[in-house]
């Protein structure tokens, strides 16, 4: 049966995802990942009825102009600033994304940067796979900062930011936080989380988790200043979005002193990562893979060929993609991610 509808996918995908996909669409899927052009994704996106995208496809006006096929973009990620919404919107184009699926997978992933960034653990690894572990080792070497018993902030208190709060039960912490808006009593009592300024959040946290969408005015919301009212014990850890952080100038602190260690996701114009921060021992640095488990990569990549399906109206939510971010483009309420 000849298929009326064609979809790109711009990298390669678990191949059951693309299976439930080419029972509907008639498929092209990249071989590798790697960012395009403005140019490259307009010719791209102007073949097909649909497409997945992940967060180095950057999809803006330009890239949509003159484009009179398109009728979704699934986004492989919760954050989507990768995507021009209102662009989208304007054009009558569907977009999704994928959020919950990847809440405590990420959840796990804070931590485990945190931990790593804490107690030293890729340093002290890279220093015995050198050879260099060969007896002599004083008793006051390799000391890190306690975790247990200490204050987690998180900056930006959403799903991921709560399943962070929950985890810190077990570490005996307390959990402040600051968000644009504050949580429900029940939220934050369930959370065990208490509200705070950014300034009192900053200084008080002796393990700082950022985990903020991406926006402009979220650019820098940790650079040389906040740096600056952080304890020089604290740790940092950005499994956000680069950019959130003025990486030159947090690589300045770290190298100074001002900050103990950082744990690094995301990075500003990554996938290249500043040098400065590449040559640091007490940063634990990891190429944006905090959602990277085999379960929820895979729960991701089939809810973007789920929010795909139904937005070119197949499947069992054929006419309503699960996670749709411009729902007013189908009458629905407009702005709940
Ligand atoms: C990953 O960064 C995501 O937004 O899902």
């Amino acid at each position: 049966m000849s298929k009326s509808h064609s979809v790109w996918v711009s990298r390669p995908l678990f191949p059951e995802v693309l299976a439930s996909l080419a029972r509907y669409v008639e498929l092209s899927v990249e071989n590798k990942e790697t960012k395009r052009t403005p140019e490259q994704l307009h010719e791209k996106l102007a073949a097909v009825d649909g497409a997945i995208v992940g967060l180095s496809d950057r999809i803006e006006a330009s890239v949509l102009a003159g484009n009179r096929r398109l009728r979704v973009i699934a986004n492989l990620g919760v954050g989507y600033n990768n995507l021009d919404l209102p662009a989208l919107t304007a054009a009558g184009i569907l977009a999704t994304n994928t959020p919950d699926v990847l809440t405590q997978t990420t959840a796990d992933y804070a931590w485990a940067l945190m931990l790593a960034a804490a107690r030293r653990v890729s340093s002290a690894e890279r220093w015995l796979r050198a050879g260099r572990w060969r007896g002599g080792m004083r008793f006051d070497d390799w000391l890190g900062v306690d975790v247990h018993g200490k204050t987690l902030g998180i900056l930006g208190m959403g799903r991921i930011g709560q399943a962070v709060a929950r985890r810190a039960v077990g570490f005996d912490m307390r959990v402040i936080y600051h968000n644009r808006s504050r949580l429900p009593e029940a939220t934050e009592r369930e959370c065990r989380a208490e509200w705070v300024e950014k300034a009192d959040l900053l200084k008080r946290s002796d393990h700082l988790v950022l985990v903020l969408p991406y926006s402009a005015q979220n650019h820098h919301a940790i650079g040389a200043a906040e740096l600056a009212q952080m304890k020089p014990t604290a740790v940092l850890v950005n499994i956000a979005r680069g950019g959130i952080v003025d990486d030159a100038a947090l690589a300045a602190a770290l190298r100074e002193g001002t900050l103990a260690a950082a744990g690094l996701d995301v990075f500003e114009g990554e996938p290249s990562v500043n040098p400065a921060l590449r040559e640091l021992e007490n940063a634990v640095l990891s190429p944006h893979i905090a959602s990277a488990s085999a379960d929820t990569r895979r729960a991701m990549a089939q809810l973007a060929a789920d929010n795909l399906l139904a937005a070119l109206g197949y499947g069992p939510n054929a006419g309503h993609p699960p996670s749709l971010l411009n729902p007013q483009l189908l009458g629905g309420q407009g702005g709940e991610t």
